[in-house]
């Protein structure tokens, strides 16, 4: 079991043995901090949330208060406002999982500055009220996007990085940040989780992905043109050198993502430092490939016409996942189908998102 201790605050027993971990999440009202958030509470763990609502719905909590048997602790906080962030870690934790930033590729070319100030000055403000506080086990929300477009697939962790856009160079600087703090500070124990293409949602329907406006990836623009949001997809490019010239990618199910993190937890419970994993399945699927699943775990035809390439994609990216399997224990579960009926029975279920909810 987790034996933290990490902190100034020793991790109570359970009845059977086990421990309760006190895990403040930043952005747990979002789309994958979401899904982590159930996971934790269902493996017997105290949640706190922290989320600035600004690209998250407050119907989640009442959402994840129903799927987890008990309210997680829910407090609206911006990540860069020390005083709040500060006074919600003096609360006592033992471990820091780090959502909290913003993650849309074409804003971060438009708004560079608020991308380093959230994703960077953000974490940097965390980090030192972690510090101060005790606190000094954390994981973070890292991406694929690190690696750019220059490797070929599979990618491991050993990869020279390379991002090619504002956003990929935020999560890259928050890395190498605390990659020199765990050299500086012995200490800490910190988990970069490399996440590939995350989708799908929680099997019950109860929570999912709901994008502020249109969609940027591709599976949930392919859900809002089944439940008829949208009238047809983009295939951006069909002239890659890929079996049937569509991008392919590495899609894992949002739920066995969010069990890595869990995993990661009971990693850093074991290794003091600082490492790297990524979080794939380890198997790319093309655009088409994923039209042709999706209409077969929702029934539905997905009108798509093929358009131009979208600048800075890359032909095919996915993971090495041996890292991952070898260290924390971990591999992904779910399949492409798996992940098609799940994100369709979410956005069947709810075809505005959280949007029709009374707000809590
Ligand atoms: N695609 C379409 N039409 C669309 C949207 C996407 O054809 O409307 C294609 C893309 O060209 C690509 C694939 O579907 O081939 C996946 O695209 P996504 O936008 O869903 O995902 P990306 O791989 O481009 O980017 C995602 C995240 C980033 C992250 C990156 C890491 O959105 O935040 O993975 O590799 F940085």
């Amino acid at each position: 079991m987790p034996n933290f201790g990490l902190g100034v605050f020793a991790p109570e027993p359970q009845s059977d043995g086990s421990l309760i971990i006190r895990i403040l999440v930043t952005g747990g009202a979002g789309y994958i901090g979401s899904h982590t958030v159930v996971e934790l509470l269902a493996a017997g763990h105290e949640v706190s949330i922290v989320d600035s609502l600004v690209n998250a719905h407050p119907a989640v909590l009442p959402r994840l208060a129903r799927l987890g048997g008990r309210d997680p602790d829910f407090r609206q906080v911006d990540i860069r406002d020390r005083g709040a962030l500060g006074s919600v870690l003096e609360d006592g934790f033992d471990a820091v999982i780090h959502f909290a930033g913003r993650k849309a590729v074409g804003e971060s070319v438009s708004d560079p500055l608020g991308y380093w100030d959230t994703n960077v000055a953000g974490t940097l403000v965390l980090l030192e009220e972690m510090r101060r506080t005790g606190v000094r086990t954390l994981v973070f929300s890292s991406s694929a996007t690190v690696y750019g477009n220059t490797a070929v697939a599979p990618f491991d962790e050993t990869l020279p990085t390379a991002p090619i856009n504002p956003y990929g160079e935020t999560k890259l600087a928050v890395e190498r940040i605390l990659e020199a703090l765990a050299v500086a500070e012995p200490e800490w124990r910190i988990s970069s989780l490399r996440y590939f293409n995350p989708v799908g949602a929680h099997p019950s329907g109860t929570i999912g992905e709901d994008p502020n406006g249109i969609p940027d990836n591709l599976m949930p623009y392919i859900t809002q043109v089944a439940v008829g949001r949208r009238e047809r997809l983009s295939v951006f490019g069909d002239d890659y050198e890929t079996p049937d010239g569509t991008g392919v990618r590495d899609y894992i199910h949002v739920v066995d993502l969010a069990l890595g993190h869990v995993a990661a937890l009971d990693y850093l419970a074991r290794n003091t430092g600082y490492r790297v994993h990524n979080l794939g399945t380890g198997r790319g699927y093309s655009v088409l490939e994923v039209i042709t699943a999706f209409e077969q775990a929702s029934g539905r035809k997905i009108a798509y016409e093929v358009a131009g390439r979208r600048e800075g994609d890359a032909a095919a990216a996915w993971a090495d996942t041996r890292r991952a399997g070898e260290e924390l224990a971990w591999r992904a579960q779910r399949d492409i189908d798996a992940m098609c009926r799940d994100a369709w029975n979410w956005q069947r279920q709810n075809p505005n998102g959280y949007g029709n909810e009374p707000t809590a």
